[in-house]
């Protein structure tokens, strides 16, 4: 059945709960409007021509990789824009590889890191590189020790996410870095944050990270902006073209998209800590009805403070995660299974691989997202039609 008969046969639902806010989604009003204006009114030009509306475009350039630098207690000079977390990623690892060659072959990425972190390095391998995946225990976590090992003096770069996308992990970032660092000075460090800013406190000026990545849309924003921070370390560029007004990526930055951005900063930074209280209460209760009231299932990933505080990801036995999310969509409740990336390929995730889980755990398994706007009775409505489709399911099943 293709998407659009899909759509014709099933009806809007007359209650709609969003938590797939890992994969994308809702861009609250204010960040809309702050867009609005840039398609026509303001700052419509090119950033890097020097007319009225170019300027004015440059400064939304501008005024966003100052609250970016603040926001991270970092440069504002290091912030380069691309278009996604996935260009962020590949010019990071692809970049800095081609422009550091001289200076080793091996390159380390955790067992757990999003696809546009992995395969980039993978590619990497027909140009003589040699890559290492660093395995995780079964939280998710990549152990400083086990690191340590890995790193020695052929060691270009190391890639470890900061909070990964599907089971919430939030890596003890400083500890790695600082291991890597020990082991080989000159070793590049790159972080994926996409899933960590605006919800766990990152310091620039007390981690010592050469890389690092971040997505608008993975805070509220528009799809279209995101961020690659360098610091003093060569990347070389992986596209070729021309007119941009930064040197790292070519062709037209997304001046709309970026000042969306800018708003969604704001939003999420304002009283920040209060947000993340609230979500991961939320989380908290999410976690605790569900595997309270539906039998033979299992947290993945860590809980309580070791754990992003939007997160939820749950494998049920017996039950098909693609089908669950069928299922709840036709109630309205909106959830990606396994990983979101791998959904239209019905493969398991190797997320959950890599922490333990057996096929049939990683096929079953639910990711939820939430966000600071969710409310208690969303979530009570959320666990119902969970353990509902999860008895539905299993009493249809021929498992
Ligand atoms: C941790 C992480 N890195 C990178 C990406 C890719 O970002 P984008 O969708 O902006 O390409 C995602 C997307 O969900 C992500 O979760």
């Amino acid at each position: 059945m293709s998407v659009r008969d899909l759509l014709r046969v099933h009806g809007k639902p007359t209650r709609e709960v969003y938590l797939d806010n890992e994969n994308s989604g809702w861009v609250p009003k204010e960040v809309v409007e702050a867009m609005l204006p840039y398609f026509n009114s303001i700052g419509y030009g090119h950033p890097s021509i020097t007319n009225r509306p170019g300027w004015e475009a440059f400064e939304v350039l501008e005024e966003t990789s100052e609250l970016i630098a603040e926001t991270l207690r970092g440069d504002k000079e290091d912030v380069n824009f691309v278009h996604s977390g996935t260009e962020a990623n590949n010019l990071a690892i692809v970049g800095s590889a081609k422009a550091n060659r001289g200076k080793g072959r091996k390159i380390i990425v955790s067992d757990i890191e999003h696809y546009s972190v992995l395969l980039p390095a993978i590619s990497l391998e027909e140009l003589g590189f040699k890559v290492v995946r660093a395995p995780v225990d079964e939280r998710g976590f990549v152990l400083a020790d086990v690191l340590s090992e890995l790193v020695d003096r052929e060691t270009l770069l190391v890639s470890v996410g900061m909070v990964n996308h599907e089971i919430g992990t939030i890596q003890r970032m400083r500890e790695l870095v600082e291991t890597v660092k020990d082991r080989n000075p000159n070793a590049i460090f790159h972080t994926d944050a996409c899933d960590a800013y605006a919800r766990v406190p990152i310091d620039l000026s007390r981690l010592d990270v050469d890389m690092l990545t971040l997505s608008s849309h993975k805070i509220l924003g528009p799809k279209g902006a995101a961020v690659l921070y360098v610091r003093e370390v060569e990347v070389q560029p992986i596209l070729r073209g021309a007119l941009s007004s930064q040197t790292l990526w070519p062709g037209v930055e997304n001046v709309p998209a970026i000042a969306g951005f800018r708003k969604a900063i704001e939003l999420a930074f304002n009283d920040l800590e209060e947000k993340v209280e609230r979500m991961a209460s939320l989380r908290d209760f999410l976690i605790d009805s569900i595997t309270s009231s539906v039998s033979d299932c299992m947290l993945n990933g860590p809980s309580g403070r070791e754990r992003a505080p939007d997160n939820v990801n749950i494998s049920f036995l017996r039950v098909e995660g693609e089908a669950l999310t069928v299922e709840l969509s036709m109630r309205g409740v909106y959830v990606s299974s396994g990983s979101a990336c791998t959904s239209r390929i019905l493969e398991p995730s190797h997320v959950m691989l890599a922490i333990g889980r057996k096929h049939e755990e990683a096929h079953g398994s639910l990711l939820l997202k939430l966000t600071r706007y969710h409310e208690l009775e969303e979530m009570r409505y959320v666990s119902e039609q969970v353990r509902e489709s999860v008895e539905r399911l299993r009493s249809i099943s021929p498992l």
